[in-house]
């Protein structure tokens, strides 16, 4: 066997940014925040990528913001597999984490196992996510065993909006912050690489933060976080729905799209679109026409 030049082919990977929070600790002020969002899609996840976004979660927050779902809980396993094939096709650097989707680990660790494997396998993905603390402690364990990196998911988590009876900040009470705090000690011990707190009270996550040696990653937990998720439609202003406020707004781009579409429609229904130029003509060498469609890649 020989030794690989170029490990992991230059892609982030959970051991990295394992590294990244030890160095971190040894040197605060040289310390480089991990930068999370999600895509669903060959190119947000390219576009994202390029931009330098460290870690890409397929969420399955899919199935809300792309498949017009009121909650995570109906997208289905093909469905993931589906989205996180197209956006492992687009990133060539970032880590890209797939989430396990409701149903898909709740049975026994065989199938949770099996469904994990087809993630790694057939999308290509470098890791999972699980929702869940301390009950999913022999799940973590047995998945990284399987040399599959998991990336827990603590504190609200939206897959157990039926239990919880809403999507409300998790932590507030003493009990409910113990519970918290158990929950993180319990993902760390169990393997997981990383950890998603989110919507709890920020000092809570800063607790968590300098308690834990694996990276935090927050969203609506505050500054103290080692790393930052948002979901990328919250972000760019293609939502329908109110957003949380965590979610900072940094494009409107659903008013970019209805204006564009505005546009396309005025142009079709005045005759302006296509123009002479805009069309191929009868008798023109093949030559000096553009080709139909240029590759993506
Ligand atoms: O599904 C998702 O997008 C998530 C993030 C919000 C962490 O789990």
């Amino acid at each position: 066997m020989s030794v690989a030049p170029n490990p992991g082919n230059g892609k982030v990977n959970g051991p990295e940014l394992l590294q990244r929070k030890a160095q971190a600790a040894g040197s605060p002020s040289n310390s480089t925040k991990i930068v999370c969002l999600t895509a669903y899609d060959y190119p947000t996840a390219r576009l994202l990528d390029e931009a330098g976004v460290d870690v890409i979660l397929v969420g399955d927050s899919l199935a809300m913001v792309v498949l017009g779902y009121d909650s995570t809980l109906p997208v289905t396993l093909e469905e993931m597999l589906h989205h996180a094939r197209a956006v492992r096709r687009g990133t060539k650097h970032a880590l890209v984490v797939a989430d396990m989707p409701f149903g898909s680990y709740h049975a026994d660790t065989a199938e949770s196992l099996r469904n994990a494997v087809r993630f790694v396998k057939e999308a290509g993905v470098e890791a999972v996510k699980v929702e869940g603390g301390e009950r999913r402690l022999e799940l973590i364990a047995r998945l990284t065993e399987a040399e599959i990196p998991v990336m827990g998911h603590i504190g609200l988590t939206p897959q157990s909006v039926n239990a919880l009876g809403g999507y409300r900040v998790q932590g507030k009470t003493t009990d409910s912050a113990e519970q918290l705090l158990r929950d993180a000690r319990a993902v760390e011990a169990a393997g997981a690489f990383s950890v998603v707190l989110e919507a709890v009270p920020r000092e809570l996550a800063a607790q968590i933060t300098r308690e834990l040696r694996i990276p935090t990653i927050g969203i609506g937990a505050g500054p103290d976080c080692d790393g930052q998720i948002l979901v990328v439609h919250d972000m760019l202003g293609l939502i329908f729905d109110q957003t949380p406020k965590f979610a900072r707004k940094y494009a409107n781009v659903g008013e970019v799209i209805a204006s564009a579409v505005r546009g396309y429609c005025e142009d079709v229904r005045s005759g302006s679109f296509p123009s002479d130029s805009e069309s191929y003509h009868s008798g023109s060498s093949a030559k000096t026409d553009n080709p139909v469609r240029i590759s993506i890649c």
